[in-house]
C-alpha cells in the first residue's frame, strides 16, 4: 500500500523540480551564446559557470549525500564547487552541450531516485534545491543586466515586447508619489517561517513585539529619489552615516553622485530606485526625515493580518504569485512601476512588497534564537560577521519558489545592486 502524504508530497517535489527546470532552461535559451562563457564583471562568475553549477549541486546533494551515489565527473569538481577556482578562472567552460548533458544526465538520476526515495525524512533538503536553483536563475538574470549595461545584445526579447507586457497593467488609482505612510500598530507577531520549504536563516518562527511604527505603502522611486540628487544629497555631510560619508570618500575617484544604472530618463520615475548601496538608503531616508525599516517591521508590515491574528505566506494571503500580485519570475525582465500590482497589497495596506526590488533594511543579517545551519554553514551562518545588511520582498528575477514575506537575503552595504532599492519608515 501506498503512503498517500508521502506521494503528494514526492509529487509537490517533482513539479517544482521540473517546472523550476523548465523555467531555468527557458532562461538559458535565450541567452546569445556569445556571453555564455566571458564575465560580465569581474566580481561575477560568467552565467554559463551558473548552469553547471546547478547540475553540480543537485548531484552533490541528491545523488551523493542522499542516494550514496559515487560523484559523477571528479574530474569537474574544482569547476563547479562555489569555492573551487577563482572567478575568472570560470570563463574556461566545456562546450555547452557538455554542460546541458551533465545537467540532463543528473535529473535524470535524481528523478529515478525520488520515485522510491524517503522524502519523509528528506523534504528539507529536496525544497533547499529547487531554491538553489532558483537563486541562481536570480543571479543569472541579474548578469544578463550587467552585460546589457556593457553594451551587450543578450537576449533575443525585444525591449518593445518587455515594455508591453509591464503596461499591460493598469497603475492603481490613488497616488503613491503622495500616499500617506502606514501606520502599524503596537504588538506582537510572528516572525520567521518553520514551514518545510523555510530555509535555515528563517527559522525558528518566533513571536516578536514591535512598538507602533509607520512605513511607506511603496518602495522609493526613481522620481523621489531624484529629488535627493538634485537637492544634492550626495553632498550633504549631514544626510549620511560615518560608515556611508567615509563610503562616498573612498570612491571620490569615480565620484558617486547617482545610483549605479541611473538613467537620466523621466521614463522610469515611478519605478523603484535600484543600484543604490545601504548607505546611499540611509541617507535618502535622512533626506526627507524618515529611516530605513528593521527587518522585522518589514516582515510584520507585509505578512500580519492583526485582525485574525495569523500570518500570511504572501502579503495578500495564499495565492501563488501572479502578474497582479507581483513583479516576479523575470516575466517583465526589470523593474516595472510600483503601482501596477494591485492585488498584491498587505492586510495593513503596503504595495509591491514582494517582487520588483529587494529592499534593503536597517538589520544586520544573524541567526534567530535557536539556528541551526543547513544544509551547510556556508549557505546563511558564514555571513553572520555584521558586514551584511538583511534586504526582503525579492526581485522581478525572483522565481516564485524564493518568493514569500518571510524570506531574508543579504549583502555588504556598500554592494549597489541593480536588483535592490529600499523603502522607508519613521
Ligand atoms: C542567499 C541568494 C545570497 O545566490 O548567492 C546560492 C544563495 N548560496 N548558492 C546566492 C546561494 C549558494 C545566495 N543568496
Ligand atoms: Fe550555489
Amino acid at each position: 500500500m501506498k503512503n498517500l502524504a508521502i506521494e503528494s508530497s514526492k509529487e509537490i517535489i517533482r513539479e517544482a523540480l521540473l517546472q523550476c527546470r523548465a523555467l531555468t532552461l527557458e532562461l538559458f535559451a535565450s541567452i546569445d551564446p556569445e556571453i555564455f562563457c566571458p564575465q560580465a564583471h569581474p566580481e561575477f562568475s560568467p552565467v554559463g559557470w551558473h548552469l553547471g553549477h546547478i547540475a553540480f549541486i543537485e548531484s552533490s546533494w541528491i545523488l551523493q549525500h542522499l542516494a550514496g551515489l559515487p560523484p559523477m565527473l571528479p574530474q569537474y569538481r574544482r569547476l563547479w564547487t562555489a569555492d573551487g577556482l577563482p572567478k575568472e578562472e570560470r570563463q574556461n567552460l566545456p562546450p555547452i552541450d557538455v554542460i546541458y548533458d551533465y545537467l540532463n544526465t543528473v535529473r535524470e538520476r535524481v528523478l529515478a531516485y525520488l520515485e522510491t526515495a524517503p522524502v519523509e525524512k528528506e523534504e528539507k533538503l529536496w525544497h533547499w534545491l529547487v531554491q538553489h536553483e532558483s537563486h541562481h536563475n536570480e543571479t543569472v538574470s541579474f548578469i544578463l543586466s550587467l552585460h546589457a549595461c556593457n553594451g551587450k545584445n543578450v537576449t533575443s526579447l525585444v525591449t518593445s515586447q518587455v515594455t508591453k507586457a509591464a503596461n499591460s497593467l493598469s497603475p492603481i488609482e490613488n497616488d503613491f508619489q503622495t500616499s500617506e505612510m502606514v501606520e502599524i500598530p503596537a504588538g506582537e507577531f510572528e516572525m520567521g517561517s518553520n514551514e518545510v520549504y523555510a530555509l535555515d536563516c528563517e527559522r525558528l518562527a518566533h513571536r516578536f513585539h514591535l512598538d507602533s511604527y509607520w512605513i511607506d505603502p511603496y518602495p522609493v522611486t526613481c522620481g523621489q529619489y531624484r529629488q535627493f540628487m538634485e537637492a544634492g544629497g550626495y553632498q550633504q555631510r549631514e544626510l549620511w552615516s560615518d560608515a556611508g560619508w567615509k563610503w562616498l570618500e573612498a570612491n571620490e575617484a569615480n565620484e558617486v553622485s547617482r545610483p549605479l544604472y541611473w538613467s537620466d530618463s523621466t521614463d522610469w520615475d515611478d519605478c523603484p530606485v535600484c543600484g543604490v548601496s545601504w548607505y546611499e538608503a540611509d541617507a535618502y531616508a535622512r533626506f526627507v526625515g524618515k529611516r530605513l525599516p528593521s527587518e522585522a517591521e518589514w516582515e510584520k508590515a507585509a505578512s500580519w493580518d492583526a485582525r485574525t491574528g495569523t500570518k500570511r505566506l504572501y502579503p495578500w494571503g495564499t495565492d501563488e504569485p501572479s502578474a497582479k500580485t507581483c513583479n516576479h519570475s523575470n516575466s517583465v525582465g526589470h523593474v516595472s512601476p510600483v503601482n501596477v500590482c494591485p492585488d498584491g497589497q498587505s492586510a495593513y495596506g503596503c504595495f509591491d512588497m514582494l517582487g520588483n526590488v529587494w529592499e534593503w533594511t536597517d538589520s544586520w543579517f544573524e541567526g534567530y534564537e535557536g539556528f541551526e545551519s543547513f544544509p551547510y554553514t556556508g549557505f546563511s551562518q558564514l555571513y553572520f560577521d555584521r558586514q551584511h545588511r538583511v534586504l526582503r520582498g525579492g526581485s522581478w528575477a525572483s522565481r516564485r519558489w524564493v518568493l514569500r514575506c518571510s524570506a531574508r537575503n543579504w549583502y555588504n552595504p556598500w554592494v549597489r545592486q541593480i536588483l535592490a532599492g529600499f523603502r522607508c519608515a519613521r
